[in-house]
């Protein structure tokens, strides 16, 4: 019963919240400023795809594992009629099928609130990396406030598992800095009409420390 929720009712559900209005407004912050060589971590559906600037990205690599968001994502990619070279592969952050030093931007949003093995994620990003190559971030997690701390941290058991696996008290911050980068740009905010427990939201960029 729980494997035809996953497979059936958490793509639509996922990329249904994800392309709320507000949800909208925090990807436009930090997606057009990819570049060069991109690698977007867990592209779900493709939601981003609209978003990049296209004279700037000289290929896109995407990853994701669940073949139903892949199906999605590429059909995504062809509706955008983009000439931009792109690959969706399938599979996780934990190995990404690219060479050392490969990239210039990797581009994470609302994805490291999922990914169940983010330290190796994120050493594998390190690894892709080119010096001096950036990862832009916006992702939700824990709130700053205790009350609502304390909701986040009530709900997320049930959450985690109506949700594909998001957490709600992970905090992106902490976690950039802890897998080896350098946090340069770190913005937040409570996102307007949502949850507080969902909705606190943070973006920026950051590099290999
Ligand atoms: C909330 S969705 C966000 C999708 C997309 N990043 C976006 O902004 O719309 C979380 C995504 O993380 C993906 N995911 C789960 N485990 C992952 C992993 N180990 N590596 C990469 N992506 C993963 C899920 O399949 C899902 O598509």
């Amino acid at each position: 019963m729980f494997g035809l929720w996953e497979r059936y009712v958490v793509p639509p559900l996922i990329s249904c919240a994800c392309s709320s209005k507000p949800i909208m407004k925090q990807r436009a912050k930090i997606v057009p400023e990819a570049e060069g060589v991109v690698l977007e971590v867990g592209c779900g559906s493709g939601t981003n795809f609209e978003l990049y600037d296209q004279s700037k990205v000289t290929h896109l690599h995407a990853i994701e594992p669940a073949e139903g968001m892949v199906k999605r994502a590429r059909a995504a990619w062809a509706e955008g009629r983009h000439e931009t070279p792109c690959d969706i592969h399938t599979c996780g952050a934990e190995a990404v099928p690219l060479d050392d030093n490969s990239v210039d931007t990797a581009v994470v949003t609302f994805v490291l609130c999922t990914i169940p093995d983010w330290e190796s994620s994120l050493q594998e990003l390190r690894r892709v990396l080119k010096p001096g190559g950036k990862v832009l971030f916006s992702e939700h997690g824990l709130a700053p406030d205790d009350g609502v701390a304390k909701w986040q941290h009530r709900v997320e058991p049930v959450w985690k598992r109506l949700a594909g696996g998001c957490h709600l008290t992970r905090d992106t911050k902490s976690m950039l800095e802890s897998g080896g980068f350098a946090v340069d740009q770190h913005e937040t905010m409570y996102l307007p009409n949502t949850p507080k427990i969902a909705g606190f939201a943070s973006w920026g960029s950051a590099r290999v420390a």
